[in-house]
């Protein structure tokens, strides 16, 4: 019996549909979704106007909804794949549990999707190689739970970031992506705490052999992701009535505060994946240097 993973099984018990439990009349229209804060660098904030501030945001977090509905439609497939054979039940309650909210999550990121107006979901570019290995992972390896708590720490670390920087009053967000942040953050807590549990129980299981070739491609999988998430592509902006979005996008995958943010996003997984020895230390230094 894992102590930590039935209370964290204990705190799932009860489940609240986010479709249901949002306040969708307290939308918003005059204000963002995001906060400029966060999404740019103090230059760019004084010179974007109001109206296509907003249209960024939106474009924004519909780019992190739809990157949610990947990654919780992969966790889905690989936990559902295995018919959950030779998984403890105190595993299989955590996991079912999890699968209940990544559904209702991604039920209500379709429905932000819906409302930002655009004709469709932003596409997220570079996903094609992460989901091919993501495929292939099986949910009793380490590998697969290292992946889920890359996608989940780096997501959740920009959400609470919004969360942060909307407080003062003049970066305040659209109620309504204030809710859906919030509802996320706090199951997402849960499931990182989950996913901590998974992957050291089967570190342990790991050949030095297979632990070195992994530590050497985690970090280049890490970055693969940030470019997929972090930034927006200049199709998705002029969805959303973004003027001049090729040379947008361009400044935004150079500005050095997004660079920032994109980096602070990674540094939980960073932390936790270089303790547990699997980031290669001499990637970090040659990053570093
Ligand atoms: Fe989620
Ligand atoms: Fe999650």
């Amino acid at each position: 019996m894992n102590a930590a993973l039935d209370r964290i099984a204990k705190h799932g018990r009860s489940y609240e549909d986010p479709i249901a439990a949002i306040d969708w009349q307290a939308a918003e229209a005059e204000r963002p979704w995001l906060p400029k804060g966060l999404l740019l660098g103090p230059d760019f904030q004084s010179v974007m106007p109001d109206d296509q501030f907003i249209a960024l945001s939106r474009a924004e977090y519909t780019r992190l909804c739809a990157a949610g509905l990947w990654l919780e439609g992969l966790l889905i497939n690989r936990v559902t794949e295995s018919g959950l054979l030779g998984l403890e039940t105190e595993e299989a309650r955590v996991m079912l549990q999890e699968i209940r909210e990544e559904t209702g999550h991604s039920l209500m990121f379709l429905e932000m999707i819906d409302r930002a107006g655009h004709d469709d979901r932003p596409r997220l570019a570079g996903t094609h190689l992460l989901t091919a290995i993501a495929k292939r992972l099986r949910i009793e390896t380490a590998e697969f739970w290292a992946m889920v708590f890359i996608g989940e720490t780096v997501t959740d670390t920009f959400a609470m970031k919004a969360l942060k920087l909307s407080k003062p009053a003049d970066d305040t967000i659209c109620p309504v992506a204030e809710q859906v942040l919030n509802l996320h953050h706090r199951e997402e807590a849960r499931h990182i705490a989950a996913a901590r549990q998974f992957l050291a129980s089967r570190v342990l299981g790991m050949s030095r052999h297979r632990r070195w070739i992994f530590a050497r491609t985690l970090y280049w999988l890490l970055n693969l992701f940030l470019e997929a998430t972090m930034y927006p592509s200049s199709d998705s902006l002029q969805r959303a009535g973004v003027l001049d979005a090729d040379n947008l996008v361009l400044r935004l995958r150079r500005d050095p505060w997004r660079q920032e943010v994109a980096a602070a996003c990674a540094a939980p997984a960073v932390s936790l994946l270089t303790r547990e020895g699997l980031i290669s230390m001499t990637q970090l230094a040659r990053r570093g240097a």
